[in-house]
């Protein structure tokens, strides 16, 4: 058990690191964890919550797993400065490379589902409403050519025409390189209306928008709630949810997101091989990676993937779904290597494992060792622990057992 600290107790250089970086004045439980002659210390606290405003409304983007954009704001004020580089190998909606960009950090941002390009690219270069309206009037309704609505279990035909006719009109500007900063929103918020829920989706109700129905699924939820597709304007949902997203966003911010969505570079690699980061060129890293087979990539996509024309059997294929804990590891290993050719002496890297199976497997223990071979200074465990008020669910498994949720952050150093 730890040591409760009530007051800035220096115990090794590390601790001094991270209770410099944490807020001194607040109370934490300090424990040491032991590995090849090394004691580590683990800071449990509550990191942002306390005093925590309101996520921005411009990263409410649904994704699988997606971390709270407080967890990357938390270590860019503490460890980098303006314009220094910050990276996420596995940016997922992009909740890292925005928050860079809002506190005027030069993105990196790394995805192998290229849906994760779709959705954060254009949200650091997001057009005024009024552009997004005028546009979206511009557009054609109709398919060129009629089409048999082989989705009728999810959408009414002429939602269903109107969804085509934004995709025809979405291939044939990507085609010719012609897809500006517009359409690129209007793509990203289309893909996020697809399904879901609520009225606020293109569909009838079905699953909420990470995990798309079978087709077969979609038939039987139907026949549960006695429902069938009924019309829904996909054009007022598009301009709803852009005013939602863009309600918050101020003029400063919209400069500061114009001067670094210019630098930003949106990479759809492997995090194991990034040859467009240059050596030691990057602060800080900040990322949560997948863990084990939880995720049902194509299962979850194939309608977003349909919609943009991706293939998502050959998208799950590269994804990284390890099904046990050595072939997770054997990945991150050469994640690690990568992450210590970009990063610059003296920068750090936030690794998020979050709670896997109740807190019974504690994958912070299982990333230090490796982190290690590849060259990097442990600095510490950083455990934030929240209490919560309604369910939560951290990749997919339920975790509300005490009501508290951990982030579980491993905070390392190039030295
Ligand atoms: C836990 S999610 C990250 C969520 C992100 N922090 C956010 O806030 O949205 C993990 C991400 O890793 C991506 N991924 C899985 N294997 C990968 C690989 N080998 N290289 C790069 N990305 C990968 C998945 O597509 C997924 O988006």
């Amino acid at each position: 058990m730890g040591k409760q600290v009530t007051e800035l107790s220096i115990y090794n250089e590390s601790v001094n690191v991270l209770v410099g970086i944490t807020e001194p004045q607040a109370p934490f439980t300090l424990d040491v964890f032991e590995i090849e002659n090394k004691n580590i210390p683990i800071i449990t606290r509550e990191l942002w919550t306390s005093r925590q405003r309101q996520a921005h409304s411009l990263h409410e983007i649904s994704y699988r797993a997606c971390f709270k954009p407080q967890l990357p704001k938390f270590f860019i004020l503490r460890l980098t400065t303006e314009s220094e580089i910050v990276y996420d190998p596995f940016a997922g909606r992009g909740t890292t490379a925005l928050e860079s960009a809002f506190l005027g950090r030069k993105v990196i941002s790394n995805d192998i589902n290229p849906i994760s390009k779709i959705f954060a690219k254009p949200r650091l270069s997001p057009p005024a409403l009024t552009t997004i309206t005028e546009r979206l009037k511009s557009l054609p309704k109709f398919p060129t050519e009629s089409q048999q609505n082989h989705l009728s279990m999810f959408f009414h035909d002429t939602t269903f025409n109107e969804i085509v006719a934004l995709k025809e009109y979405f291939t044939q500007k990507e085609k010719t390189n012609k897809l500006d900063d517009c359409d690129q929103w209007i793509r990203m918020v289309a893909t996020n209306r697809l399904t879901g829920h609520s009225p606020g989706f293109f569909s009838v109700y079905t699953l909420p928008p990470n995990q798309a129905a079978s087709i077969e699924g979609q038939v039987k939820i139907n026949k549960k709630y006695n429902q069938e597709p009924e019309y829904r304007n996909t054009y007022d949902i598009i301009i709803k949810k852009s005013r939602s997203l863009l309600s918050d966003l101020r003029d400063d911010e919209k400069s500061t997101l114009a001067k670094f969505s210019k630098t930003a570079k949106f990479l759809t690699r492997d995090a194991r091989n990034t040859p467009e980061i240059e050596d030691e060129s990057v602060a800080l890293t900040i990322t949560s990676p997948p863990f084990l087979d939880i995720v049902q990539y194509a299962t979850d996509n194939w309608l977003r993937c349909w919609f943009n024309n991706l293939d998502a059997k050959s998208i799950e294929d590269k994804i990284s779904t390890p099904s046990n804990i050595e072939s997770w590891q054997k990945i991150m290993k050469d994640v690690f290597i990568e992450l210590y050719r970009v990063t610059k002496y003296g920068g750090h890297v936030a690794f998020e494992v979050g709670e896997i199976r109740r807190g019974r497997i504690q994958m912070e223990k299982l990333v230090i060792p490796i982190a290690l071979d590849a060259g990097f200074h442990p600095v510490g465990i950083l455990l934030n622990e929240q209490v919560f008020t309604k369910t939560s669910h951290i990749w997919g498994i339920e975790n509300n057992s005490g009501g508290t949720n951990t982030n579980r952050i491993i905070l390392l150093k190039k030295t």
